[in-house]
């Protein structure tokens, strides 16, 4: 039996510009993770079991552009593995789906190590990466890779697209409040709406996203130095450029307001938007008064991480 984790993430900084090739921070969410058991079976054929999706097939059953079917089958195409392995493959996972936490990326990302693994054809992080992105595209329409990258890497990114990978020097930890709306919000979508404003107003939206590439890398900056009240308030300019691209939702936009009056130092939606997490960068003692005050206020489920 073969098994393999891959963390959730968050975007720190940067969604959606970074699609136009503006640079953006993102790092692991080790709290929670998809987690893919992958072992030799007795029964013919591949056979998928994923509690969390509600999925028990055979993989030929799967229609060709089901998610977790189009991973398996590019991998074996890629390992040129013929004829297909009995296998019996356990995928759990406890990143929300549709929520901005990198779920998808994270199934991919252990799926494909499991497989790599349990087949002997070995795959450096790197070719991990970029067939996680490949199947990204195949989902997504046109994502950046930052989602595979942080996933793959395990480890806080400065991620431009199609730039070579720069692992994130963070000065002194610090530690953040995950929010969730609840509300499922696919990234497609999201991503799709940018698009149709982008190609209306090519120049005004050109222009918004240099502001956001100039806040990420002051935020950069401010990680490195531990300038803490100067990264917080970066991420509440960060939130406004994201309301102004009709990415935000008034669960989300409520969510960041609590965790602001109750002693984050900024906040901001993450990932896709129009649904799914908020984060807060907080001081860590004030951590659990924030989660708190953030269920009250509605929020599905609080995660108090630290990236470092
Ligand atoms: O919703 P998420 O966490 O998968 O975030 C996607 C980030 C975007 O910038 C909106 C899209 C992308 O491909 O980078």
């Amino acid at each position: 039996m073969t098994r393999s984790f891959a963390p959730g993430k968050v975007i720190l900084f940067g969604e959606h510009a970074v699609v136009y090739g503006r640079p953006a921070l993102a790092a692991p969410v080790t709290q929670v993770h998809a987690d893919v058991e992958v072992r030799d079976s007795d029964h013919t054929g591949i056979w998928i079991d994923a509690p969390d999706v509600n999925l028990r097939a055979e993989l030929n059953t799967l229609p060709s552009d089901d998610p977790l079917a189009s991973v398996i089958h590019n991998f074996l195409f890629l390992a040129r593995v013929s004829p297909f392995p009995k296998l019996k493959i356990k995928i759990n996972s406890t990143i929300p789906v549709a929520s901005g936490l990198g779920s998808g990326a994270a199934v991919t990302v252990a799926l494909t190590r499991a497989l790599s693994s349990h087949l002997h054809f070995a795959m450096s992080d790197e070719e991990i990466n970029a067939f996680a992105y490949e199947i990204e595209k195949i989902h997504h329409g046109t994502p950046s890779g930052i989602d595979n990258t942080v996933v793959t890497y395990a480890k806080p990114v400065y991620f431009i697209k199609g730039q070579p990978i720069e692992i994130l020097k963070v000065g002194h930890p610090f530690t953040m409040v995950i929010g969730d709306t609840g509300v499922s919000a696919p990234t497609k979508e999201s991503v799709g709406a940018v698009r149709k404003l982008w190609e209306a107003d090519r120049v005004k939206w050109e222009r918004v996203f240099d502001e956001v590439g100039g806040i990420v890398r002051q935020a950069r900056r401010a990680m490195k130095s531990g300038e803490w009240e100067l990264l917080g308030g970066l991420m509440n300019v960060n939130h406004e450029l994201l309301q102004k691209m009709t990415v935000s939702s008034p669960e989300l936009d409520e969510l960041v307001g609590v965790a602001r009056k109750t002693g984050a130092l900024g906040a901001k939606l993450s990932g896709g938007g129009r649904g799914g997490n908020m984060i807060a960068l907080v001081p860590l003692e004030m951590a659990e008064a924030v989660a708190g005050s953030l269920k009250e206020a509605g929020a599905k489920n609080t995660i108090i991480t630290q990236v470092s």
